[in-house]
């Protein structure tokens, strides 16, 4: 491709940047419309100017990165690299992390540099998870926070009510980065939905085939790789990305295994982070089978906070698909959820038309039916679970 600059102004430059800065930069520069080139100049320049050394940055698994910047600039900055005896490499990764730093993003309203994670689970189907996942991850775009939805049941329920394709097997998907064989940059996985009410803000990592082989194989690579933590392992693959959104959200698939450790251990509350603000949040029905199911899984949690010294956060109970005309087995059923007292019950949802509907056009729902109790009612529960 032709330079868009004339000979002898602006010249190519190739180096590498590590997959998470290459990211952040692409994005901070969209945020406050500025080209990359302009912002890496400026990087470079301000880093050149402060003559006291800046802080060694991560350069692992550092990729290829190459903009335009304008002629001879490149030179004096190897010549600075030179004399302050570090790589290129480092020069620019300390450069780029400089300039995020000076220059914020505009919608981040909050000192909090890592996203809040909610981790929406129950091993029982069918009781609203992809459903609540999706209202509340809307929700939060419509208030104007950045929001990573992740599909992370390999049947891909999500994906598919909002339009978006399954990713193919063998091809680079969560799975892949989670077991570490990742190739390229997980971002590139990220779908933006386009959708005018959420202004660019809702993204979603679809799902993927072979998330049906998680577990067997996160187990397989715990036992080749050495230091290879299999809790750790969506955390792994999403840490890249995660600090370009304020929420992520994640879909768990109806199971209690190794993927729903994980998804467990990415919501854990992190050194230094508030209570409630990241966490569980369990949809569960009015019904005796949704109390046992919610036992295993508090189980499960409890097991996960012993064995590895973790806090996990319950956010809240959603009880869906109520129906009082059920009578007794449902109101005392409901009555028994409110009684728990933590976790909280959030909000009680009946069944309702919308929701069905927004999933046979595969639409958003607070975009198909903005104004219907069950949009309102997702906006209650994102607001009960971010304390
Ligand atoms: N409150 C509700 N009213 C009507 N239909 C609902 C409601 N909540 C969920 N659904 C529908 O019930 C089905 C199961 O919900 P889903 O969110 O897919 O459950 P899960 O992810 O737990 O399997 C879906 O067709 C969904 O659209
Ligand atoms: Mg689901």
């Amino acid at each position: 491709m032709a330079s868009p600059y004339p000979q002898g102004e602006r010249e190519k430059v190739a180096s590498k940047l590590p997959p998470a800065l290459r990211q952040t930069l692409k994005i901070r520069a969209a945020e406050l419309s500025l080209d990359i080139q302009d912002a890496v100049t400026t990087a470079i320049v301000t880093w050149r100017e402060h003559a006291e050394g800046a802080a060694s940055v991560e350069t692992t698994g550092a990729e290829s990165f190459s903009t335009w910047l304008p002629a001879g600039l490149y030179d004096e900055f190897k010549a600075t690299c030179g004399d302050r005896d570090i790589s290129y490499i480092q020069g620019l990764a300390q450069a780029v992390h400089r300039w995020l730093q000076d220059h914020p993003s505009p919608r981040h309203g909050t000192t909090e540099t890592e996203p809040e994670r909610k981790i929406v689970g129950n091993q029982k189907g069918g009781v609203g998870k992809t459903a609540v996942s999706a209202g509340i991850a809307q929700a939060y775009a419509e208030e104007g926070k950045r929001v990573l939805l992740v599909d992370y049941d390999p049947q891909g329920h999500l994906s598919e009510q909002l339009a978006i394709p399954q990713i193919q097997p063998g091809h680079d998907s969560l799975v892949s980065h989670m077991c570490g064989e990742g190739e390229g940059d997980l971002a590139d996985a990220i779908v933006v939905i386009d959708d005018p009410r959420f202004e660019k803000r809702l993204h979603l990592l679809p799902a993927c085939f072979d998330g049906f082989l998680l577990d067997p194989r996160i187990a397989v690579v715990a036992t080749q790789k050495r230091g290879f933590q299999k809790e750790a392992a969506l955390e792994l693959a999403l840490r890249p990305v995660e600090g370009n959104y304020d929420v992520v959200i994640i879909d768990c698939p109806p199971s209690l295994g190794i993927a729903m450790d994980a998804a467990l251990y990415y919501g854990r509350r992190r050194r230094g982070e508030k209570p409630g603000r990241s966490g569980v949040i369990i949809p569960v029905l009015a019904e005796d089978s949704s109390a046992t199911a919610y036992e295993m899984l508090a189980q499960q949690i409890e097991d996960l906070r012993d064995d590895l010294s973790l806090d996990v956060d319950y956010l809240g109970l959603v009880v869906n698909l109520y129906d009082s005309r059920r009578g007794y087995v449902a109101t005392s059923s409901l009555a028994d959820w409110k009684a728990l007292g933590d976790p909280p019950v959030l909000v009680v949802i009946n069944d309702l038309k919308e929701q069905r509907e927004a999933v046979r056009v595969r639409k958003p729902l607070l975009s198909y039916a903005p104004h219907s109790e069950q949009a309102k009612a997702m906006r209650l529960i994102a607001k009960g679970a971010s304390r």
